[in-house]
């Protein structure tokens, strides 16, 4: 019996590079040692967009598409999402019932979303109950491992207290506690050395023509003072060195670039040339395959998918109402 890892994204738009090195690299690698179901979270994106839902649709596919074009394989991993699987939201129900709403309301995670989100209404029932939404996807394939970035450890801690909490009320073996995967890279920084986000559109997408990549690599931020190329520069914390770090496999090619740059030896313009390169070299497999991807195929894959997560699903909500002493059907 291989051991069953669950994660899931938010549909707010087109990967890009951080969900890359974050949580997709792992998912792609996960797939050799595990059963895994990927999902895409529709109804905790709707939790801080249900005043506008119009693009949900479309960036669950761009997603699927993401994935598949990234080496996800659903010929062996679930892709589904999760609104076509309605017991996520029964067992969150259940979840509710027993999660104290203090946890709830300490959540490091829900204050902070509070407050970047601003503008939006969000202190609601739906938005507070966000976590214990997530406890119920995770646990409803009764996950081991679900590899997140570091932000969602808190929503991981409060799922392993929720599933405490019901096995300790109904009989112990019912669902286990999962562990958090984390990722190597931990956090990407934005090409503009902010955190990277969408409201500053600070990114590259994985479906970035060539030509953009390259612009955006040409926009970069770089040592501020730098403003000649004789000038000996910073190499570290300086985000065209890292991404060269992370996404530029000739090493000694990077290493000759920090050291010329800290001597004040090279321009920007040669920097940023070799790493656009490298860039568009990682991401040019990925966007060749995306395009044979059709919104045709990508729903085909999630339907599928729904097919075999509800058979997954179904026996969880079983045993889990057999505890409620509920008529099962
Ligand atoms: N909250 C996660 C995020 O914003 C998305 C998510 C929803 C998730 N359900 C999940 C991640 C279950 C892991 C497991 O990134």
């Amino acid at each position: 019996m291989r051991k069953h890892v669950l994660s899931g994204m938010r549909p707010t738009g087109k990967l890009h590079l951080g969900h890359l090195v974050g949580a997709l690299s792992n998912y792609v690698k996960m797939q050799d040692e595990y059963d895994c179901y990927f999902m895409i979270a529709d109804w905790h994106a709707l939790m801080s967009d249900y005043e506008n839902p119009g693009d949900i649709k479309q960036n669950s596919i761009e997603i699927v598409k993401d994935w598949v074009a990234s080496g996800i394989d659903p010929g062996r991993s679930v892709i589904f999402i999760q609104s076509m699987v309605p017991e996520h939201l029964e067992l969150a129900m259940v979840f509710g019932l027993l999660t104290p709403l203090g946890l709830l309301e300490r959540c490091t995670t829900y204050k902070e979303q509070m407050r970047e989100l601003e503008g939006r209404m969000l202190a609601t029932y739906g938005f507070l109950g966000y976590p214990v939404l997530q406890a119920a996807d995770i646990a409803l394939y009764n996950a081991d491992a679900v590899p997140v970035g570091m932000d969602q450890l808190p929503h991981l801690e409060l799922t392993r207290e929720i599933v405490r909490k019901f096995n300790s009320l109904y009989g112990k073996e019912i669902f286990k506690e999962p562990e958090a995967i984390l990722t190597k890279v931990a956090k990407l920084v934005g090409l503009d050395n902010r955190k990277m986000s969408k409201s500053y559109g600070n990114f590259i997408s994985l479906s970035d023509p060539e030509k953009v990549v390259r612009q955006k690599v040409f926009s970069m931020y770089t040592d501020p003072n730098r403003v000649r190329a004789d000038i000996p520069g910073n190499v570290d914390g300086n985000p065209v060195f890292i991404y060269h770090d992370i996404f530029n496999p000739n090493k000694e090619e990077v290493e000759d670039l920090k050291s010329r740059y800290r001597e004040g030896k090279v321009g920007d313009v040669e920097v940023k040339e070799k790493l656009a390169s490298a860039l568009n070299a990682h991401l040019g497999p990925i966007r060749a395959k995306r395009e044979n991807i059709t919104d045709e195929m990508a729903l085909g894959i999630v339907r599928d998918g729904a097919v075999r997560a509800s058979r997954a699903a179904k026996k969880t909500m079983s045993k889990v109402k057999k505890c409620l002493h509920q008529i099962i059907e």
